[in-house]
């Protein structure tokens, strides 16, 4: 059947594997979050890497979000073009190509862009001469995390005067994600953690300032740390992606946003008493970090022992019996790796379909 013609169904009846988003869970999450950062009075940039998706983009806007961070140009490409004022590109971009992209892209909408080394601050700067763009940039600290990023505060100091000596970019503040502390379990450990890293950015925006620098942002922080960074004096904006689905890993740190994304799937099999097998593998669900749960099993548990490419083989307890043609909802262990595997995700109201979103931007 053609896509749309399942708007108006049962989920039950959709063509499993199927992403399916719940969009009064998804509503939901954006008003806890909006509704707390109100109270803190910090802005959020939400990270679009999560659902790749405009509708959800647009939605972000409406509930307060100052603009959208991307992981990849396409990924701002894609978003700019459904209408989004201004996109950060949260990594750093240095092939030519890309680069001549992000920059034609700032002549659309605002963009800012993150660096961490000066030899990039001349390309980008050179580009957005030759294309007369005017590009905003982040200077990248690590904070802990030891992917990109500055390493010392005197490095920092170079990359901001180079970014102040360029023509063609503006530098707006400093960027600095703490990744390593996301998914912390112990609630004072992530706090303390959270804390240190958030104190170094916030320390170094105060060097930059108070060398005459321009600084009106610092960002930071995923969902693991959205209120540790949200109520760190000094940061100005977080960017949080995965709030608005949660996954099985953030599940697990007590925080008040809903499981709105699950992974529909149908029981092909039951070769035992207890084991089922279902119909979604590793090319419809991520196992980045564990295996998925599987939610709705009535009174009895059921674990998924393995996945190959098309099938889940689960482990049934005594009491869990589901006949092969049932279905049921599967959480990711992370949610933006399993979006990544879809087209398009089924948005469901109270049990029935009311819109397919495109995964625009999924393979950008
Ligand atoms: C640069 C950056 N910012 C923010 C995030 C936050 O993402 P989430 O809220 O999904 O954990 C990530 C996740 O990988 C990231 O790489």
């Amino acid at each position: 059947m053609y896509a749309q013609g399942w708007i108006g169904m049962p989920v039950e009846q959709i063509p499993t594997p199927a992403l399916v988003v719940d969009v009064e869970k998804l509503d939901r999450n954006l008003a806890t979050m909006a509704d707390y950062l109100a109270r803190v009075k910090t802005n959020i940039r939400p990270h679009a890497k999560t659902h790749k998706t405009p509708a959800i983009g647009h939605k972000q806007m409406r509930a307060g979000a100052i603009g959208l961070c991307c992981a990849t140009v396409g990924e701002a490409e894609v978003m700019v073009y459904s209408g989004i004022p201004e996109v950060m590109i949260a990594n750093e971009i240095v092939d030519p190509l890309s680069v001549r992209r992000a920059v034609n892209l700032a002549r659309q909408a605002r963009v800012l862009m993150i660096v961490d080394d000066p030899e990039n601050v001349r390309n980008i700067g050179a580009a957005a001469r030759q294309y007369g763009a005017m590009v905003d940039v982040l200077v990248d600290l690590d904070v802990g995390q030891g992917r990109c990023g500055a390493r010392s505060l005197e490095a920092l100091v170079e990359l901001a005067r180079e970014v102040e000596r360029t023509k063609g970019i503006r530098l707006r503040g400093v960027f600095g994600y703490e990744g390593h502390v996301q998914f912390i379990p112990d609630r004072q450990e992530r706090t303390a953690k959270g804390q240190d890293a958030n104190g170094r950015l916030v320390r170094a925006a105060k060097e930059l300032s108070g060398l005459g620098m321009n600084i009106e942002i610092v960002s930071g922080a995923g969902t693991g740390t959205y209120d540790i960074a949200g109520e760190f004096p000094g940061i100005t904006e977080i960017q949080a992606g995965s709030y608005i689905f949660m996954d099985g890993t953030y599940q697990k740190l007590g925080l008040p946003f809903e499981q709105s994304l699950t992974v529909l799937a149908t029981v092909v099999s039951r070769p035992a008493a207890d084991i089922a097998v279902f119909d979604v593998g590793l090319k419809g669900i991520s196992p980045e970090r564990f295996n998925p749960s599987v939610q709705n099993c009535g009174t009895g548990a059921i674990e998924v022992k393995s996945l190959s490419e098309e099938h889940s083989v689960t482990r049934l307890s005594d009491a869990a019996d589901p006949r092969p043609g049932d279905k049921m909802h599967f959480i990711p262990s992370h949610c933006c790796t399993t979006v990544n595997l879809y087209d398009s995700m089924f948005v469901v109201r109270q049990g029935r379909v009311e819109a397919i979103w495109p995964v625009a931007a999924r393979r950008a």
